[in-house]
């Protein structure tokens, strides 16, 4: 039997990166899949978002590696409705929600100073509110069945200070210390909840940034790179191992904890 047959796993921001890919190691593993992406851009991120196109690639992918068992929306994390509405939409046709990713995200590098509202608002509105409203959709259903893997996505930006990040950091040590109160909450209820800490990713939000700080993409990777103790960058299937771990029944006692997956950048 496959590690995930039978287990329902929601994942937001699948088009492409990380959730991309741990929706095709899930998908590989035997899960049924609710997934979402926004497919467009949006104010206060200077680079492209996961596109329909994107988006497509993944669904045609993890559709034929689980003969269909997919639920997907275009939807905006930061859109409690629309997000309530596609776990509904997961709950009718596959009865439970056993695993939710919260992986949609964006970030943006200014110094605090040029920080404007828009900015602000896309920061803690797409990670932290949009993180919360996945919660908030999944917590009844995870309730009624005693059991459920919530994994939330932070970044080292969770554990430090980050420079010309405010924004951001301030977004994602949101979302640790949502984590932490909310594994108290529902502990009693069978529901882990836990939250990884990437250092530098390779994607294309990586690749985005290049420009924010006035460089090319290779030079960018190469900066973004230079702040890990251990060279080179993280690949999402790195992170993807961390996910499958945190949404198995191996990690049971594990709950409350931010992970750092960071290539040892929170020594530095
Ligand atoms: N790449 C890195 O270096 C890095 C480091 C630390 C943490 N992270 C975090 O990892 C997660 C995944 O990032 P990635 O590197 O795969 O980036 P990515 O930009 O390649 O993928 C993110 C996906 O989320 C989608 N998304 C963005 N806003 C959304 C919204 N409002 N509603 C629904 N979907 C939305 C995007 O369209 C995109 O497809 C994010 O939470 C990010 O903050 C990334």
């Amino acid at each position: 039997m496959k590690s995930f047959e039978n287990k329902v796993v929601m994942i937001t921001g699948a088009a492409r990166g990380q959730g991309r890919n741990h929706a095709v190691k899930f998908a590989e593993l035997g899960a049924k899949l609710i997934v979402c992406d926004i497919c467009e851009d949006i104010e206060g991120v200077t680079y492209s978002l996961g596109t329909e196109e994107q988006f497509s690639v993944c669904l045609e992918e993890i559709t034929h590696k689980t003969n269909g068992q997919v639920v997907s929306a275009r939807c905006d994390v930061r859109d409690s409705t629309s997000v309530t509405r596609l776990a509904e939409q997961g709950i009718k046709r596959f009865g439970r929600i056993d695993v939710l990713v919260n992986n949609a995200g964006v970030c943006n590098i200014k110094p605090a100073w040029e920080i404007n509202d828009v900015d602000w608002d896309a920061m803690i509105g797409v990670n932290l509110t949009g993180t919360w409203n996945s919660c908030k959709a999944v917590i009844p259903v995870m309730k009624n069945q005693h059991y459920g893997r919530i994994i939330n996505v932070g970044s080292i930006a969770a554990m430090k200070g980050i420079p010309n990040l405010v924004h951001y950091t301030a977004a994602k040590h949101g979302v640790a210390g949502l984590t932490k109160a909310l594994a108290i909450d529902l502990a009693p209820y069978g529901i882990t909840v836990n939250c990884i800490c990437p250092g530098s990713v390779d994607t294309d939000m990586l690749a985005g940034l290049a420009p924010e700080i006035e460089a090319d993409v290779y030079e960018a990777k190469t900066l973004f790179a230079s702040y890990h103790l251990l060279p080179g960058l993280i690949q999402p299937e790195d992170t993807t191992e961390l996910v499958m771990w945190l949404a198995s029944d191996a990690s049971r006692s594990v709950t409350g904890a931010v992970w750092n997956m960071d290539r040892g950048w929170a020594q530095r």
